[in-house]
């Protein structure tokens, strides 16, 4: 039996369901029920009926997953599979920066642990930090731990923004000459960029977008060509979805090995040896859900 048959016979096996994120490798997402950005994901992990969710992304996803359903399995087929941006903040460094602002709400990126969302008064993902920001009553927000993504932010709204310094590796080796080079190649392309990326590749874009927001909108423009200024996993669906349209990687080099790591082997062994199970502490668990909870209420802002 091929691995695409074995993967569909242990998911009804066990009453399981894939989800996979924008940036994981083309068989893998197709091999997904749902395939989405960080916002999607959380909430297709909240709708499905299914007693397994099987996570194909990196551990602060299945983490996520696994705080808004206590009661279903969230498993992760590659342990190894860690976004280093969310380990560049621990709730106890968050926990000395709230002593310095008392008066500031925390509103913490999705990209980060569950104990770190535990902290945070609420969270937010690339399709709605603007929105998420707006909506609290505080004038002084502490934005974790994206430093580019609150610089985004702090253009887009009257709050002050204290953000925290960390930042995605792979979006960081997306330059402005990249941008422009492509521009000078490209002329009618419009430029899509994801807010993680340095503010001056920002500068340059025609639209900031989540990466599901970069799907919707490359899906109704009327322009023919885009320069996708994001990990290159994207063009997979940008490609296979619009199919008289062109898309150019910002760089070939926005590659994040860890969205890479799993594979279809990976997600076969994770359904026969039910490994790994991902739990949250439950102290954690229900402070952590208090902030993805309100998040969802919100709604995408792309
Ligand atoms: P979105 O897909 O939510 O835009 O996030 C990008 C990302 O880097 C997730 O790690
Ligand atoms: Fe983390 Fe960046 Fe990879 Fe997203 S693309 S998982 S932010 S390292």
């Amino acid at each position: 039996m091929d691995e695409i048959n074995r993967i569909k016979q242990l998911k009804d096996e066990r009453n399981a369901i894939i989800l996979a994120h924008n940036y994981q490798r083309g068989d893998v997402q197709d091999a997904a029920d749902f395939v989405g950005d960080s916002f999607g994901l959380s909430r297709a992990a909240v709708s499905s009926g299914a007693d397994i969710i099987v996570f194909c992304g990196v551990d602060f996803m299945a983490e996520s997953a696994a705080v808004l359903n206590p009661e279903k399995t969230v498993l992760m087929p590659e342990l190894n599979a860690q976004c280093p941006m969310a380990g560049m903040i621990t709730p106890e460094s968050l926990k000395l920066e709230k002593e310095k602002h008392p008066d500031a709400a925390v509103v913490c990126y999705v990209n980060t642990s569950a104990a770190v969302k535990a902290e945070s008064d609420v969270c937010c993902t690339s399709a709605n930090a603007v929105k998420v920001v707006n909506s609290m009553e505080e004038g002084e927000i502490i934005f974790v731990p994206d430093r580019n993504l609150a610089l985004y932010v702090a253009a887009n709204t009257k709050k002050k923004i204290i953000p925290w310094n960390g930042y995605c590796p792979t979006h960081h080796l997306i330059l402005p000459g990249d941008i422009l080079l492509e521009k000078e190649e490209h002329p009618q392309a419009e430029i899509l960029v994801h807010p993680e990326c340095r503010p001056e590749v920002v500068a340059l874009a025609d639209k900031v977008l989540s990466t599901s927001g970069m799907l919707k909108y490359a899906a109704q423009s009327e322009s023919k060509e885009f320069i996708i200024g994001t990990e290159v996993g994207l063009l997979h669906r940008l490609n296979r979805e619009n199919p008289g349209k062109r898309f150019i990687p910002a760089t070939k080099y926005a590659v994040c090995p860890n969205m890479k790591m799993n594979t279809l082997g990976s997600i076969i062994r994770a359904l026969e040896r039910n490994e790994h199970i991902i739990k949250v502490p439950e102290d954690i668990r229900r402070k952590a859900k208090l902030s993805l909870d309100k998040m969802l209420e919100m709604g995408r802002g792309d």
